[in-house]
């Protein structure tokens, strides 16, 4: 089994796999920067990890190649709710070689994705506010839209995977999990003060001032404070490359 993670980031999900999967698996993991990798001594012997651009041309030695696809998380990265592309590059990553065994099903491309249209606000009781919040995420969706991210792609990602020929064995959508509403929260919030400081600096029109911008944060981490989370759902499909064949096994 040759399986690659695309935009593997600390390669978290790559490392999860290899605990819970044979040693003989060969596992791969891709980024436009290595930047966020564990060192190599921390890695296990099957895991290797490289750098790839996965929008430009796909290198010869991993076209028709994995097994198994995988990405997760480009929300922020795809723009104007164009993924056709990339699909398209991870399509042609997908091995395509005939049949070697009826036992082996075919070859498949998973798609983890958060859907930051539905990007909300819950409070954990009517007694506790959410107003900054709110305006927040408003303020955030403007920006968003102004940056050229479109989330729509998101909820059509099934009808794309049609589109590039990939038959849809799976498709998901994953509302927020109660039990881990506090800890993404707080990496939301930790995201939201990284993209505002720049966004409050450079389009003011739209964010107010860099003070008014802090002042709203402010107020939205005392909100966090009281139970307030952020939350959104997570979409994931599955597709099946349609060939009979078994996969590469090389
Ligand atoms: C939000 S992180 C997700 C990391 C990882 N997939 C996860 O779910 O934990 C997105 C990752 O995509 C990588 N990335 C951005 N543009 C890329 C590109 N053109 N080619 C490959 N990776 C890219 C970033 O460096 C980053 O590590």
């Amino acid at each position: 089994m040759h399986i690659i993670d695309i935009g593997t980031g600390n390669a978290c999900w790559l490392l999860e796999l290899a605990s819970q999967s044979p040693p003989t698996w060969r596992l791969q993991g891709v980024d436009i920067s290595s930047l966020n990798y564990p060192a190599d001594e921390y890695l296990p012997k099957n895991v290797s990890l490289s750098t790839l651009d996965v929008f430009g041309e796909i290198p010869n030695d991993m076209v028709n190649k994995f097994d198994v696809v995988h990405i997760r998380t480009f929300a922020l990265i795809i723009t104007h709710s164009e993924p056709m592309p990339l699909l398209k590059n991870l399509v042609n990553m997908l091995s395509g070689i005939p049949p070697l065994s009826l036992s082996k099903p075919g070859c498949y491309l998973q798609w983890d994705e958060f859907d930051c249209s539905t990007l909300n606000a819950h409070a954990p009781n009517p007694h506790t506010g959410k107003k900054s919040c709110d305006e927040l995420l408003r303020l955030w969706q403007l920006f968003a839209r102004k940056t050229g991210l479109d989330f729509r792609w998101v909820s059509e990602l099934s009808s794309s995977f049609n589109t590039s020929n990939l038959q849809v064995v799976d498709s998901l959508r994953l509302p927020p999990i109660d039990d881990l509403r506090k800890a993404t929260t707080d990496n939301f919030m930790v995201g939201f003060e990284e993209i505002g400081g720049i966004a409050a600096g450079k389009s003011s029109e739209l964010l107010g001032s860099h003070e008014e911008f802090r002042e709203l944060f402010r107020k939205a981490i005392e909100e966090t404070q009281q139970g307030v989370s952020l939350g959104l759902d997570m979409v994931e499909v599955v597709g099946r490359k349609p060939t009979d064949s078994s996969c590469s096994g090389s």
